[in-house]
């Protein structure tokens, strides 16, 4: 508990000087920093090496604090009286006298924005006199990290601090739904689409778009820079083989995502497995054919994505 004490005042002290820090989250773990200052962004996009036109998520301690930034609808209450903290995220319209940096949203009239649940995050949005924008903390395209050390495998000194938070819960980005106009899920992520329909009343989907030009579509996201087929009986000699629960016979090419055949474990493991997949050299990447429901079609389309490049 000191400890938590003395990192989060540290992690102030550096977000206040416009550094950027990692910081745990349920889903991933982010990059952050102020999301009022040109500076602070600015830093993100070169530490990430992203895009200037790709926005940035911002995170909340609470709605009270969202209005200043953003245009409070119905569909917004709704969703977050029930599900917020949590793993969504939501595109609003921004108010013209938000004092979000433009980096930020790339000169957007929209901002994405998210309350995430973490109790250390928390605890720290809550001690900010701003809002953080904070993207998944890890190079442009590659994988999001998990852990603390994760974070430290991608940027290594470059930052100053990395809160620990311990393993992320969940292991996959937030779900993100765009209520700026008609409601439009944009990307699947940890909270399931079924949640979102019933509260709404309304029957949103999603199939999976590649498209590079839109944000969040793009498919070079989460690969590990190795190319991955999906669906494989008979792995390739020497390939690394994705399994989704944990077989008998031992090879030391199998990497298996959950022991007790549970699809939110398999999610949270997703992440890690590639990393280590990568960090083990393999050339080639072989996924068994399973059953993607529930979270499990966050699996594939995450796959699928980093399939494609
Ligand atoms: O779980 C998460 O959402 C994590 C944690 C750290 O909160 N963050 C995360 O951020 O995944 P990032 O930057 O890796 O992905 C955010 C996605 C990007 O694909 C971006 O294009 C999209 O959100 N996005 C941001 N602002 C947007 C906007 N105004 N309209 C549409 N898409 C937006
Ligand atoms: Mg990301």
């Amino acid at each position: 508990m000191k400890n938590n004490i003395s990192s989060i005042k540290k992690s102030i002290y550096l977000l206040q000087k416009n550094e950027c820090i990692g910081v745990p989250t349920e889903t991933v773990y982010g990059l952050a920093a102020n999301a009022y200052s040109d500076t602070a962004t600015s830093r993100i996009f070169k530490l990430k090496k992203r895009p200037k036109k790709n926005p940035l998520i911002v995170h909340y301690y609470d709605m009270k604090d969202l209005k200043n930034d953003c245009y409070i609808n119905k569909n917004l209450k709704k969703l977050y009286e029930k599900l917020c903290p949590g793993p969504i995220t939501f595109v609003l319209k921004l108010k013209k006298k938000s004092k979000i940096s433009k980096n930020v949203t790339n000169n957007k009239k929209t901002l994405a924005v998210r309350f995430p649940k973490h109790f250390l995050f928390r605890k720290l949005l809550k001690k900010l006199q701003f809002p953080l924008a904070a993207p998944s903390a890890n190079i442009s395209t590659g994988i999001s990290p998990v852990t603390k050390q994760d974070v430290y495998e991608e940027f290594g000194n470059k930052i100053k601090f990395i809160l620990d938070g311990g393993r992320a819960k969940i292991g996959l980005e937030s779900t993100i739904l765009d209520l700026s106009k008609n409601p439009r899920i944009l990307r699947l992520g940890g909270l399931e689409i079924k949640k979102i329909n019933k509260l709404l009343k309304m029957k949103l989907k999603y199939s999976i778009k590649l498209n590079n030009n839109i944000p969040g579509q793009s498919t070079l996201h989460y690969s590990p820079g190795i190319p991955i087929e999906l669906d494989i009986l008979e792995p390739k000699k020497n390939s690394a083989y994705i399994l989704f629960k944990k077989r008998k016979n031992k090879n030391k090419n199998y990497f298996y995502l959950t022991k007790n055949n549970n699809m939110e474990e398999a999610g949270k493991n997703l992440y890690r497995t590639l990393r280590i997949i990568k960090k083990r050299k393999y050339k080639f990447i072989s996924v068994e054919k399973f059953l993607y429901n529930g979270i499990g079609k966050v699996i594939k389309e995450r796959l699928v994505k980093a399939s494609k490049k």
